[in-house]
């Protein structure tokens, strides 16, 4: 027979011990939380909306509440922040490209706008993170304002471009170039119209958007709804160069692309096929499987044909 005291004694290590367990795993960190050393820099109201709805998983800010400090809740958090982190991480934000760090804002605003950031079964746990309609509106009129058409004289910059284009080799007719999906260089574009030009501030780069006759037409009379077959929109791209008077123009050429409309060829691609072509030799970008990135990117354009850069004027 134990002594009652010896029961008492083991009853009291036992409490203890639960106690303690439970102490040590409430209060280990779940996710250790490593310096900000280059936070994102962005409106106070695209800030608040980050931090509310992914700074859980893509920051060293986490705020880890006791209810995912339960045993296999830790887990699944522990798990979910290091994958996010992985992708990206609003805390060392600095470290990336400034190219890499627009490519990420629209593919954040795309994961958002489909629903599958944040993760729906977080969400579910944080009802305030869910992302509005309203939220998102945020986000795309930022990302809208990250477009900036700086380019003034526009006559003057065509110029100096259809001058620079010299240098790239230009292969005679039927010897063009042709992306995996058939989609050829097409060099007569400088004869199109300019839609639009814009200079991001961010990366260096000019751009000149031109548009065929087709497409022209069709933004005019906006029927862009969809864009008609036959419309074709080419983007230049060149290094940008400034002078001390803050005039710019176009650098080295880095890049053609080119979304040309055909709603049956390119269903999967929502009736667009793009195609890009980098450098003076017109190389073709990526692999087959590159219109489907083009094209989920451009799915924030949708309400506007897929097209981002209208006209303004229109
Ligand atoms: C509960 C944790 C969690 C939250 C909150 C969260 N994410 Fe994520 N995110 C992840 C994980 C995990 C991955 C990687 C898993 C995957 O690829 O599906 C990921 C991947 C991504 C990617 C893909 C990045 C790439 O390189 O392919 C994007 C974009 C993204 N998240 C955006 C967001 C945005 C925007 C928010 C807030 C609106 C958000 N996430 C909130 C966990 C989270
Ligand atoms: C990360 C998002 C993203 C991806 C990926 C992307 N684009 Fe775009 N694209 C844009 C944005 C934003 C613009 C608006 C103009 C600008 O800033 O250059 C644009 C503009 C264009 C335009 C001019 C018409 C317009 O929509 O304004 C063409 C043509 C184009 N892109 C082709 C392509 C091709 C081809 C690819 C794939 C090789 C591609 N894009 C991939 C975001 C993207």
């Amino acid at each position: 027979m134990m002594k009652w005291s010896t029961l008492k004694i083991i009853t009291g290590l036992v409490a203890t011990a639960v106690v303690a367990v439970t102490a040590v795993s409430l209060s280990n960190e779940v996710v250790a939380n490593p310096p900000v050393t280059g936070e994102i820099k962005v409106p106070q109201e695209v800030k608040q909306l980050l931090e509310r709805a992914c700074y859980d998983c893509h920051s060293n800010e986490t705020n880890i509440r006791w209810y995912d400090k339960l045993p296999i809740a830790s887990a699944i958090v522990s798990r979910d922040v290091q994958e996010g982190r992985k992708h990206f991480n609003f805390s060392t934000w600095d470290s990336l490209s400034a190219n890499e760090q627009k490519s990420l804002l629209w593919e954040m605003y795309n994961m958002a706008n489909a629903g599958r950031m944040p993760l729906p079964a977080y969400t579910a746990i944080h009802p305030q993170s869910k992302v509005s309609a309203a939220d998102l509106t945020v986000l795309k009129n930022y990302l809208n304002t990250t477009i900036v058409s700086a380019i003034n004289d526009t006559a003057k910059v065509q110029a100096a471009a259809k001058q620079r284009m010299q240098q790239v080799q230009q292969p005679q007719p039927g010897n063009l170039r042709v992306y995996y999906n058939g989609i050829q260089h097409m060099p007569d574009y400088h004869s199109w119209q300019v839609m639009s030009t814009t200079s991001r501030f961010d990366n260096g780069s000019m751009r000149i958007m031109y548009a065929n006759a087709i497409a022209m037409e069709a933004i005019k009379r906006k029927e862009i709804h969809p864009f008609p077959d036959g419309a074709i929109i080419a983007k230049l791209v060149w290094e940008k160069l400034e002078d001390g008077e803050g005039n710019v123009r176009p650098g080295k050429f880095i890049n053609i692309q080119y979304m040309v409309r055909d709603a049956q060829q390119f269903k999967d691609t929502d009736g667009w096929g793009y195609a890009r072509f980098d450098g003076p030799a017109l190389k073709p970008y990526g692999t087959a499987t590159e219109p489907s990135k083009c094209a989920s990117c451009h799915k924030a354009a949708a309400t506007t044909g897929f097209v981002f850069d209208l006209p303004t004027k229109n």
